[in-house]
């Protein structure tokens, strides 16, 4: 499994690192062996949309014969996307939506042609559906009984991510850090992974505890625990659910 971690938040100390760093060690207690990319942009913010990648995009004539390089930054970026098995994301809650960081990632990793098409009926994603966890802070309350603004994060975030082909997300968000003393912190962030549902990268589990299953030339042979059928290669996206934020506890829907 290729775990493709991204954070977005400008502080060292910040909830929602911790709570995207949780959710991988989550995973690798799935899948110990699984390998990580990480993209930090809040560490290292990527530029904001350059003259010549607004030149490429601007009209299916500048996309099809773009200004030389315009497209490597974007390209880079959509193969680490193409390239894991599951997202882990996390930010912070700026203003009533993402830091202008993350939204910089997905002014790159959305573009026409590449990774959703244009249709009559609006965008169409075309990258393989994964898994992706959003793990989110805000100083304030945006959901539940003690919201008192709106949110623009969750439905522009769900949205952008699902319009390239990633409808499989989990919002897990942690609220009311202004409120939280550093005592605090650990305790707040374990109610909130109380609600990670791991089932949709499940299938990623390795059993290193338990007994291997040889092969007649001695080598191992991984096995699913449930349907003891061999781990799929890829994620077939046969599971989809999104928890949306508004009912963090709540039912889980699927999106087509
Ligand atoms: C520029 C800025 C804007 C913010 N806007 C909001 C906001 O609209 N709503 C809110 O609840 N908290 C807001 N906050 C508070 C952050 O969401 C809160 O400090 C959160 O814990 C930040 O995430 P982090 O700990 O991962 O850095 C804002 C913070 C900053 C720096």
């Amino acid at each position: 499994m290729n775990i493709l971690h991204i954070d977005s938040s400008p502080r060292r100390e910040s909830h929602s690192r911790q709570l995207s760093a949780a959710i991988v060690e989550k995973l690798l207690e799935v899948a110990p062996g699984a390998s990580i990319t990480r993209r930090d942009l809040g560490a290292e913010p990527l530029p904001q949309t350059e003259a010549l990648y607004a030149a490429a995009l601007a009209s299916p004539a500048t996309l099809a014969a773009p200004p030389m390089g315009s497209l490597d930054l974007s390209e880079e970026l959509i193969r680490e996307v193409e390239a894991a098995d599951v997202i882990v994301i996390g930010t912070p809650m700026h203003n009533l939506t993402i830091p202008s960081v993350l939204k910089a990632w997905i002014d790159q990793i959305l573009r026409v042609g590449r990774t959703m098409k244009s249709t009559p009926a609006g965008k169409v994603g075309i990258l393989r559906d994964r898994p992706v966890f959003i793990g989110v802070a805000s100083g304030g309350f945006f959901t539940g009984e003690r919201a008192n603004q709106p949110d623009f994060l969750t439905p522009y975030l769900s949205l952008a991510l699902s319009s390239i082909g990633l409808r499989t997300q989990q919002f897990l968000p942690l609220q009311g850090t202004a409120f939280l003393d550093r005592s605090q912190g650990p305790l707040a962030r374990d109610k909130v992974l109380a609600a990670l549902d791991l089932s949709a990268a499940e299938h990623f589990r390795e059993f290193h505890d338990r007994p291997a299953v040889l092969s007649s030339t001695g080598r191992r042979i991984a096995m699913s625990p449930r349907s003891g059928k061999r781990h799929p290669e890829h994620y077939e996206g046969a599971h989809k659910l999104l928890t949306l934020a508004s009912q963090p506890s709540g039912p889980r829907r699927t999106i087509e």
